[in-house]
């Protein structure tokens, strides 16, 4: 091959260089001991990525340097996208097919139509209306997770399981005006023509504290605790959890800000995804999400942007800006196949889209359901359905994992190894396995505790059985979709 253009995001959480899980085996190939030369072989790279991460665009940055290092020659340079990636990826694709044309004879290019709905994105949301909300944990509960749904009749959004939507959230009012007190700067003054109060409400990121703002901090602090931490990544990510913008604000009462500083300090406010719950067969014109709300702090109740601007500043019959985000990658195999599905707490989103969907095309694979959450009394998120569906078949198998109803912590992944054999049994049979929820330490522990089952019950030791799983991922029979 030629050619190569690679276009890669970047997750960090726990795949080496911080890979998406689709680069995972094509990286590890890429960068072992015995990698062949590339001589000959041409490349660009376009890294996908946020610069609100530490890392940022590390899976581009490690593919780009890599194929140098190997001996590939680089078309054009690199390019890191931030959030706002739209015009740079369309230069660079732009850049590469009119180098790619020179070289390669081609006919004319296809027309490729946009897919329905392709026309809503963060720049043009859909005003989906709330036509329903409740809540799903019940009463004494530690959380608080809900379920609602966005009716998107006149959108054309053709969604499929598996998708998420995202949601374009607004501020809390409260910590608005809390920041535009602490700022002490007059809510009318108009910075690149927004008045300041609109920014902090609908157009600056004020929960999460950028790493500018971080930066500014150290550097006009040069005693204070963020000068200190601000070159352990590690350390800040831990000190700062859960610290908003106002608590470091606050930590630093001296420090003055004109407002054409401000621009500089904050990011802009990003909408937030949610795994689709509703499988469109049953549910053509909506889409339902199952979501936790953040609330925590004692001193000030610290919130979640996205989740309480759902749960306590949304009323039913209101609009909530969404667009699509499909996920191609993250579908349901043929009718035939059978499907482990992991999805402990909010995890279980698109599970339900599944089963719905598997119940509607009465599907004759196999679905066996792993859910949690820490008690069954407060937090079987979808009691009725999920019983109904192990009643009707739709599930062939559930197992349930409440950490907290025994003195010993239960989790999915102890039901995993428990139910070992069988798992194992399934995967031999074809089955395609799908983990959703929680990436820091749900989505490593159950990969740990399947790297164990295929180990103990496939008779291999741990690399042959970790090959094993990269096979699975090769044919795209493990699927993770974790946040
Ligand atoms: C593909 C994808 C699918 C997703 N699907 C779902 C879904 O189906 N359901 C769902 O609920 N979420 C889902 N999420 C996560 C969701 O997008 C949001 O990140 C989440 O709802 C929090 O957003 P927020 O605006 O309410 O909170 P933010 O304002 O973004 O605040 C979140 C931050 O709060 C802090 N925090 C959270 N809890 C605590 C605590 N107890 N103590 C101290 N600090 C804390 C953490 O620093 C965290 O980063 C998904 C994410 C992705 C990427
Ligand atoms: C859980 C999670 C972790 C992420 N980690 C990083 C990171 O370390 N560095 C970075 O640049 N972007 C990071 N991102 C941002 C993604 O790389 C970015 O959103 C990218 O556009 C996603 O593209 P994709 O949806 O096509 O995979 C992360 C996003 C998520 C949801």
């Amino acid at each position: 091959v030629p050619f190569i253009l690679v276009v890669c995001s970047t997750y960090n959480e726990g795949n080496e260089g911080d890979m998406p899980d689709n680069a995972v085996v094509f990286w590890r190939a890429l960068s072992a001991a015995d990698a062949p030369h590339l001589d000959g072989l041409r490349y660009s790279v376009l890294a996908l990525g946020d610069d609100g991460y530490f890392d940022f665009c590390h899976a581009g940055l490690l593919i780009d340097e890599r194929l140098a290092e190997l001996g590939a020659e680089r078309l054009a340079d690199r390019i890191d996208c931030d959030i706002y990636f739209e015009e740079a990826a369309e230069q660079w694709s732009a850049g590469m097919l009119d180098l790619l044309a020179l070289e390669v004879q081609t006919g004319e290019p296809e027309a490729v139509a946009d897919p329905p709905g392709a026309e809503w994105n963060r720049r043009n949301p859909f005003e989906a209306r709330l036509v329903a909300g409740r809540r799903l944990s019940k009463e004494g509960s530690q959380k608080e997770v809900r379920h609602y749904e966005l009716d998107l009749s006149g959108s054309g959004i053709d969604y499929a399981a598996g998708d998420s939507i995202a949601v374009q959230p607004e501020n809390d009012p409260e910590l608005v005006e809390l920041l535009l007190r602490r700022l002490a700067i007059d809510p009318g003054t108009v910075i690149d023509s927004v008045p300041l109060r609109e920014l902090l409400s609908l157009h600056w990121e004020i929960r999460t504290p950028s790493l500018e703002l971080m930066d500014v901090l150290a550097a006009r602090d040069p005693e204070g605790e963020l000068a200190r931490l601000v070159d352990d990544r590690k350390e800040l990510e831990r000190t700062l959890y859960g610290r908003d913008v106002l608590d470091l604000l606050d930590a630093t009462p001296h420090l003055t800000f004109q407002p054409k500083e401000l621009p500089g300090l904050f990011r802009p406010l990003q909408s937030r995804q949610f795994s689709i719950a509703s499988s469109p067969l049953f549910k053509p014109d909506s889409v339902e999400i199952t979501v936790a709300t953040i609330r925590h702090g004692e001193d000030r109740e610290r919130r979640g942007v996205a989740s309480t601007f759902l749960a306590d500043r949304t009323a039913l019959g209101e609009t909530v800006r969404v667009y699509p985000q499909p996920n191609t990658s993250f579908r349901l195999p043929a009718d035939d196949v059978s499907v482990i599905l992991i999805g402990p707490g909010t995890g279980i989103a698109p599970f339900r889209a599944f089963m719905q969907e598997r119940k509607a095309r009465d599907s004759s694979g196999g679905t066996w359901l792993f859910f949690g959450d820490r008690s069954r009394s407060t937090d079987f998120l979808y009691e009725d359905e999920i019983t109904a569906w192990l009643e009707d078949g739709t599930l062939t198998r559930l197992d349930l994992a409440f950490s907290r109803d025994q003195p010993e912590k239960d989790y999915v992944q102890t039901h995993m190894r428990r139910a070992g054999a069988e798992l194992f049994a399934w995967l031999e049979r074809g089955a395609s396995v799908y983990v959703c929820g929680d990436a820091e330490r749900m989505a490593r522990d159950v990969e740990e505790a399947l790297i164990d089952v295929i180990a103990t019950h496939g008779k291999r030791d741990t690399s042959a059985a970790k090959a094993y799983l990269d096979d699975l991922i090769v044919a795209k029979r493990y699927l993770r979709d974790v946040y």
